[in-house]
């Protein structure tokens, strides 16, 4: 179990339960929330961003380990390719193998097109495969489109770009039915009706899920979907810039084959990029819960380009990453634990916030809450964390819960001799979502460069400031479909000649502003000589 600078803590929580049980904690006022975010919120820290010099969005603040990539110089050298002769060819190709990519694709495919999909990694090697809580959408009589608009909005502080969000909430239930013709085995009621909860910040209980393991059993689904229909895959093949023609219109993409090094270039009509996030930047220096290939890739392609890039000085830190035991460090904890009743304590075992405020406020309560003398929880290795008293949803919803519901995590927790429903477990902050992105229309395109379309994380604008749980797994097969068949339809002209000269601007930019980073897209994540989250 626990060692003993835990344990006395741990018993500590125990002994509150049953009180806690009947205590409902006040949520807070709007100016309660504003004051919290200002005062803990990494991002309101004067040291965790800085300007970006060069590009579009120039002067804009942005953290430091995403402004070092977008200050950086390409891969390669424009001069040395011939980009006329195409090694690959299609009518749409797609950068990402996650679930954007995929549902991309597959809509791609549905609509005529020759489709290509191409992913750095393996398919399926993406946070889609690691998300765990549940997929939001307005499936039942007591809910709306209208009432999930109300809540996302006012989950991103109202920041959000409207177009963006009336098509995510719009597109929610027929996605879902989507998934499940595929084959999605959702949790389900005895009736046969989809399961759900309450996520941070929603009104209406829309959370479905699959368990604990939501995700990957998205993910399965796509997969499995893309190999029944023969969709070309080329893997291990990422992507290291765009091609544009003289008018700025996307035609293409240089590729790097990670096994023999070799450079492709690959043709098409039309180009979605769905790249996924920035989490493994490791951003102000926290852990994270993010897949190895989540390195801002596309964020770096397209910036090249010409897009403009939004909300980018608004990170996500999920408030439940684990904090003990430190080989788990990072790993998400679902927001569904607290979903089904499981409370926030401190080393005291007093509750110091509603558990299901939105993500921002709770992140930045546990940080307030381990910087009060005796209040946060010190682990062996002295990473601070809050308990989740776990243990609270087989008080409320019986014996047996926590293991039939959160199956992964219960697992996970087991195989360090630690059993969640009897103890609580300590959590931290943990870097997860890159709220913003590439700024898109609501049918995925790239208002700045005609033939690019943009899916998944990579995208900005939907979310503001701050998601809601269950809107990323929504947003990448929303947008994923949108842009998918929107680049299978485009009647935009065909590319003219295809060159990397906005690389070459790029690169003489970078130049000029002095900026000596190593080269970019970073593709895998450095930890030569370095601690993950150090
Ligand atoms: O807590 C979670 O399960 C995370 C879900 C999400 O980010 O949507």
């Amino acid at each position: 179990m626990y060692p003993d600078e835990l344990r006395e803590s741990a018993l500590r929580v125990a002994a509150s339960r049953d009180r806690r049980l009947k205590e409902k904690h006040a949520r807070l006022t709007p100016e309660e929330k504003d004051a919290l975010l200002r005062g803990f919120h990494p991002d309101f820290r004067e040291d965790t961003q800085r300007p970006v010099t060069v590009g579009p969005n120039s002067g804009d603040r942005m953290p430091h380990e995403l402004v070092d990539l977008l200050e950086a110089r390409s891969r390669i050298d424009p001069a040395a390719l011939a980009l006329d002769r195409a090694d690959l060819e299609a009518d749409v190709l797609i950068i990402g193998g996650g679930g954007a990519g995929a549902a991309a694709a597959l809509t791609a495919q549905e609509a005529g097109a020759r489709v290509l999909l191409v992913t750095k990694l393996r398919l399926g090697d993406a946070n889609t495969m690691m998300a765990q809580g549940g997929i939001q959408a307005a499936t039942s009589a007591v809910d709306s489109p209208a009432t999930h608009y109300l809540d996302v909005m006012g989950g991103g502080g109202y920041t959000n770009d409207p177009a963006l969000v009336r098509a995510l909430v719009r597109d929610a239930p027929a996605v879902v039915a989507w998934l499940e013709e595929l084959g999605c085995m959702f949790s389900k009621r005895p009736d046969g009706t989809l399961m759900a909860i309450h996520g941070g910040g929603t009104s209406r209980k829309r959370m479905h899920f699959a368990r604990d393991y939501t995700g990957a059993e998205i993910m399965r689904t796509l997969r499995d979907e893309l190999l029944n229909r023969d969709v070309p895959v080329v893997e291990f093949c990422p992507a290291l810039e765009l091609l544009l023609d003289d008018q700025g219109r996307c035609g293409g993409a240089v590729l790097q084959n990670f096994e023999t090094g070799a450079f492709l270039v690959a043709h098409a009509r039309t180009v979605i990029l769905a790249t996924g996030g920035f989490g493994r930047l490791h951003v102000s220096g926290f852990p994270t819960s993010n897949h190895y290939g989540a390195t801002a890739d596309g964020l770096v392609m397209a910036y090249r380009a010409g897009a403009e890039l939004c909300f980018l000085d608004a990170t996500q830190f999920h408030p439940t990453g684990v904090a003990y035991p430190e080989q788990m460090l990072g790993q998400l904890v679902t927001e569904k634990v607290r979903g089904v009743g499981a409370q926030l304590v401190n080393a005291e075992g007093q509750q110091f916030v509603f558990p299901l405020e939105t993500r921002d406020a709770v992140s930045a309560a546990i940080i307030r809450e381990c910087g009060l003398p005796g209040k946060g929880v010190a682990t062996p290795t002295g990473q601070k964390g809050v308990w989740l008293d776990s243990p609270m949803i087989e008080l409320i919803h019986g014996p047996g819960t926590v293991r039939r519901e959160l199956p992964a995590m219960f697992r996970q927790y087991e195989r360090f001799g630690i059993d969640m429903s009897v103890n609580p477990i300590v959590v931290y902050p943990t870097l997860h979502y890159q709220n913003g992105g590439i700024r898109v229309d609501a049918s995925g395109s790239c208002p700045r460069i005609p033939g690019l379309y943009v899916a998944g994380e990579a995208v900005g604008g939907i979310h503001g400031r701050n998601r809601l749980m269950g809107n990323s797994l929504l947003d990448i097969l929303v947008f994923g479909r949108r842009a998918g068949h929107e680049a299978a339809t485009s009647r935009l002209p065909a590319a003219g000649r295809l060159t990397l000269e906005h690389v070459r601007r790029h690169n003489r930019g970078v130049g000029k502003a002095g900026r000596g980073h190593p080269p970019a897209p970073l593709l895998l994540p450095d930890y030569v000589g370095k601690q993950p989250g150090a």
